[in-house]
């Protein structure tokens, strides 16, 4: 895909890697929508790009998800790419974490991205994407994070399906599958207490993989264990 001008939705552009990635694609011509939960985040990240659509949604009601695609797609002109980069985590052990818990996390990992995906599945054209951010534990899933786990490996299998099911259509699918980053992200869990972690990567550099990756169709980007992303070309 090529990125400039080309119109692209970033929701939880408000995090630390959502407003990296938005900062990458605008820096190489894109032309952004911003969707992001807290009101005052969302003003403080628009006024990073003047001009663009910030748009307010909450992953735990589906119906904001699709909306946030609809607006977007109707102040750019047409959406060419949706990256969703929102996300929360829990800690504790499985018999600590309780139901509550686990269903807000897949209600935001898993669910509320598949509803952004449903809708812009709509309105994309061939050539354009989805990305989504998941997590190494998707592939490796922790202890004392069973649920977090659970949710970002059911996102990559709904992800990994879709793919398969769009390569008729032309809409490619990027899963970005980072290790720990220096985000401040598992010291904000909606429960329980971060264990110990080693050094995270910098969330600029998979930002920078995540728009290569989308430039060259590539369908994954993970992290090496010095943290230095990788763009693959095909999933696995
Ligand atoms: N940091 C890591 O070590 C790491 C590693 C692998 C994968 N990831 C994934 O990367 C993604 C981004 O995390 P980050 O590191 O950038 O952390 P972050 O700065 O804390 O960003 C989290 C984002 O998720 C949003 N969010 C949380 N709950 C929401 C809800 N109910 N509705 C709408 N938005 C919601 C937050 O919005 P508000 O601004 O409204 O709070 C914020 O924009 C997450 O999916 C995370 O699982 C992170």
């Amino acid at each position: 895909m090529e990125l400039t001008e080309a119109r692209i939705l970033v929701a939880g552009a408000t995090g630390a890697l959502g407003g990296a990635i938005t900062a990458q694609l605008a820096g190489r011509g894109a032309r952004v929508a911003l969707a992001g939960r807290d009101p005052s985040r969302l003003a403080r990240a628009a006024r990073a790009h003047p001009g663009v659509p910030a748009i307010p949604f909450d992953a735990y009601v589906p119906e904001s998800c699709a909306r946030a695609v609809r607006d977007a797609s109707a102040a750019l002109g047409g959406l060419d790419a949706v990256v969703v980069a929102f996300g929360a985590v829990a800690f504790g052990t499985a018999d600590e974490v309780g139901d509550e818990v686990a269903e807000h996390l897949t209600a935001v990992n898993h669910l509320a991205p598949a509803a952004f995906f449903r809708a812009a599945l709509g309105v994309l054209r061939p050539g354009s994407a989805i990305a989504a951010v998941t997590g190494a534990v998707a592939e490796r899933p922790q202890p004392a994070m069973a649920d977090y786990s659970a949710s970002k490996a059911a996102l990559r299998a709904w992800l990994d399906a879709v793919r398969r099911e769009t390569r008729r259509t032309g809409v490619r699918v990027l899963e970005i599958r980072p290790g720990h980053l220096d985000t401040g992200f598992a010291h904000r869990p909606v429960a329980g207490t971060v264990p110990p972690l080693p050094q995270g990567g910098d969330p600029r550099h998979v930002a920078a993989a995540v728009a290569d990756a989308l430039e060259t169709e590539a369908e994954l980007v993970t992290t090496s264990p010095d943290g230095t992303p990788v763009v693959e070309r095909r999933a696995r």
